[in-house]
């Protein structure tokens, strides 16, 4: 069956109310696969041969993490640095090609209000704009990037506004999955 590879970047997961709702309403959907990055890799060591087969396995798949001084959490960077300097520098007809097409869904959750990432706000710049990074990875890798997925507030979130946000991310989950590979991602 076609897969949704959810691969979630938590330092803290034990500390988490805004991941631990979107994972908890995730957990059991048809052809979701979630995988607790830091749960697997607590010393930073990635398994590169388990990640790449991941990857080729999934239909779609899913960056999920908190926002971290305007960047990812840094295993996600060291994730990138092992498996997608291989898949696309080392090993790109055997392994990197083969996730061409496929849709790359960034699911991000920050502390600050929507009008802290505006250009007079707190924080100078779009949200959308800090993850330019990880969009321009996806160009490289040959991923479609999908509109991400984006909670603001999170740690203030009360859990009727947790709630309403994993209602959310299930919708916005069968949406991507809706769409085929090639299409422009959902
Ligand atoms: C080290 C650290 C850095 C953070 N940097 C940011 C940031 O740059 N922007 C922001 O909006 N929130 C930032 N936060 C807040 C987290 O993004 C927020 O607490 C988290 O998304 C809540 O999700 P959780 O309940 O799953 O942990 C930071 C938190 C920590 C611990």
């Amino acid at each position: 069956m076609p897969k949704t590879l959810i691969l979630l970047f938590h330092p803290h997961l034990e500390r988490s109310r805004a991941n631990k709702a979107l994972c908890e309403a995730a957990h059991g959907l048809p052809d979701v696969e979630i995988v607790d990055m830091q749960a697997l890799y607590p010393d930073g060591r990635i398994d590169t041969d388990a990640e790449v087969h991941r990857l080729i396995a999934a239909d779609r798949i899913v960056f999920q993490f908190p926002l971290q001084w305007y960047s990812t959490p840094p295993l996600l960077k060291s994730w990138q640095d092992a498996v997608l300097t291989r898949m696309f520098y080392i090993a790109y007809e055997a392994e990197g090609a083969k996730l061409a097409g496929k849709p790359l869904l960034v699911v991000a959750t920050a502390g600050n209000a929507p009008d802290a990432y505006a250009p007079d706000g707190a924080n100078l710049f779009p949200l959308h704009d800090l993850l330019k990074p990880l969009r321009a990875t996806a160009h490289r890798c040959g991923l479609a990037w999908a509109e991400p997925f984006l909670i603001y507030n999170a740690h203030k979130a009360d859990d009727e506004a947790l709630q309403a946000a994993a209602e959310h991310y299930v919708v916005r989950l069968g949406r991507l999955a809706a769409t085929e590979s090639g299409d422009k991602a959902a």
